[in-house]
């Protein structure tokens, strides 16, 4: 009796259990499905139901640019009328201008490392005890520069993904200290570099990590050129040096009026579930729309970077975290339209999203005001190339040339030795030496790269 009793109200009870159980279960596998299908459709409230996903934001954070295009800093403000002006014909592949000129040449592009001094200034400089406090994970590189000259401490990597990042950007790194004019006088400074999507990932926002892109309120992180401006080269990307990719975009790009004006998209909605399901929703069945997903492994919808091109408005949508796809699309002389970044890379500070200077179209993260900032941009295609025009302009054929990014690596490293206490010791003990010079740290074999360590290793230490 007593059992029986015991068992009943619990037997009920189980019931429930077993009910909700399996209606959370449900609700989790119809979340799930939201998040990790790549299917055209899925339904308008599940799309609202699944979560903002690995990108934990669901409203952007603006991130303050008092200092753009038409307004730099004051204090990187150099004279007002510059003895040398910058022709992307003659001077795009110039990896060798001097400091001035790349002042003259490229304002406004040096404002996230203006930021950084500014921070570092006031929270006491840097030197080798901050960086010791920074635990070296996989896809982190601890390195310095000394006369000159790039040296490896330690480099770990998980894969070959990691791998690859790494050394395309101690490569363009060197390349940077190569072409530099000045490159004898450099003042030395050691550095951690994290080739991670985001800064959370491996590292924490205060310490004065290197890395591709930030959010408003990591504060204590650099910004670096992403590694694709080296290349970039895995099994689903193949993509050259960007510099190549854009000479072959400018081959294929057509004339304005050939283009289709239409908004076109291809990518995988499970990356970045909420925003790119939103950014399909709000295209669907529009005549301007042209979004869809594709299926890597069967090759449905897959469009080629420069078939992009053929299409007068393309939209961007962060992953992860930013995407490197992003300077690929601002190569074709077409509109950019993308939602609020909440991620910031060091050329964002260029984005400009109204006025007559405008060279992208911004909507919301939730893409609601998509159809209304399309519609007369449809109807009036000049409009589009005007913004079109000013985005090749102050992108392609500006911003983003090998000239530039060498300006910016240059003014990393000087901003950066300018709040670093100016010590980089060079040797660990008597005999060891502490870094491996990038020139021979390029030539080891990938497992050796992948766990690198200079000081442990006893051949680098016989020559
Ligand atoms: C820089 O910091 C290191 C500690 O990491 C210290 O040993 C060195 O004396 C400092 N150098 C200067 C010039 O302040
Ligand atoms: C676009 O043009 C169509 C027809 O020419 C017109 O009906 C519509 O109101 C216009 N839309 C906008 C937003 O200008
Ligand atoms: C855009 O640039 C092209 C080529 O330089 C030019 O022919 C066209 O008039 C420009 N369009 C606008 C709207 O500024």
């Amino acid at each position: 009796m007593t059992a029986s009793f015991g068992i009943r109200p619990r037997r009920g009870l189980s019931l429930l259990c077993v009910i909700s159980a399996a209606f959370t279960f449900g609700a989790v596998i119809v979340i799930w499905f939201g998040m990790n299908s790549d299917r055209d459709y899925i339904h308008p409230v599940l799309t609202q139901l699944i979560p903002a996903g690995h990108c934990a934001c669901e409203s952007s954070t603006t991130f303050q640019c008092s200092t753009c295009l038409t307004c730099p800093d004051p204090a990187l403000q150099v004279d007002t009328t510059p003895a040398w002006t910058f022709e992307y014909a003659r001077d795009a592949r110039n990896e060798a201008l001097n400091q001035r000129q790349c002042q003259w040449a490229f304002p406004g592009l040096f404002e996230d490392i203006a930021r950084g001094r500014k921070f570092w200034s006031t929270h006491g400089r840097l030197s080798a005890t901050e960086l010791d406090a920074i635990p070296i994970q996989h896809g982190m590189v601890r390195a310095f520069v000394a006369n000159g000259q790039l040296y490896v401490v330690t480099a770990r990597s998980k894969g070959e993904d990691h791998r690859r990042k790494i050394l395309g950007t101690l490569s363009s790194i060197h390349r940077a200290l190569a072409a530099d004019p000045e490159r004898a006088s450099r003042r030395d400074f050691e550095f951690v570099l994290s080739v991670e999507d985001k800064v959370d990932d491996v590292t924490k926002a205060e310490w004065p990590v290197w890395v591709f892109s930030r959010t408003a309120t990591e504060e204590g992180v650099w910004l670096m050129p992403d590694f694709s401006f080296w290349a970039w080269d895995n099994p689903d990307n193949y993509m050259g040096p960007y510099d190549q990719v854009v000479e072959r975009i400018k081959r294929l790009d057509l004339p304005w009026a050939e283009k289709t004006p239409q908004l076109v998209w291809r990518g995988k909605p499970s990356f970045a579930p909420k925003l790119r399901r939103m950014l399909m929703e709000a295209a669907r069945d529009q005549p301007w729309g042209d979004v869809k997903q594709v299926d890597w492994t069967t090759g449905s919808n897959v469009l080629k970077m420069e078939d992009h091109c053929k299409y007068m408005f393309i939209a961007h949508v962060e992953g992860r975290s930013y995407s490197a796809s992003l300077k690929y699309r601002q190569a074709c002389n077409s509109v950019i339209v993308a939602h609020k970044l909440q991620f910031i890379q060091h050329h964002h500070y260029l984005l400009i999203a109204d006025g007559p200077n405008q060279n992208y179209v911004e909507v919301e993260r939730d893409f609601s005001d998509l159809a209304e900032k399309m519609e007369p941009l449809v109807n009036n295609t000049d409009a589009a190339q005007r913004i079109a025009n000013n985005s090749v302009r102050t992108f392609r054929q500006r911003y983003l040339t090998l000239a530039a990014e060498a300006c910016y690596w240059r003014s990393l490293f000087d901003g950066y030795a300018s709040v670093w206490n100016g010590t980089v010791q060079q040797m660990s003990g008597e005999d060891i030496e502490r870094g491996l010079r990038y020139e021979s740290f390029a030539l080891l074999e990938s497992a050796k790269m992948s766990e690198f360590l200079a000081t442990d290793t006893e051949k680098w230490q016989s020559y």
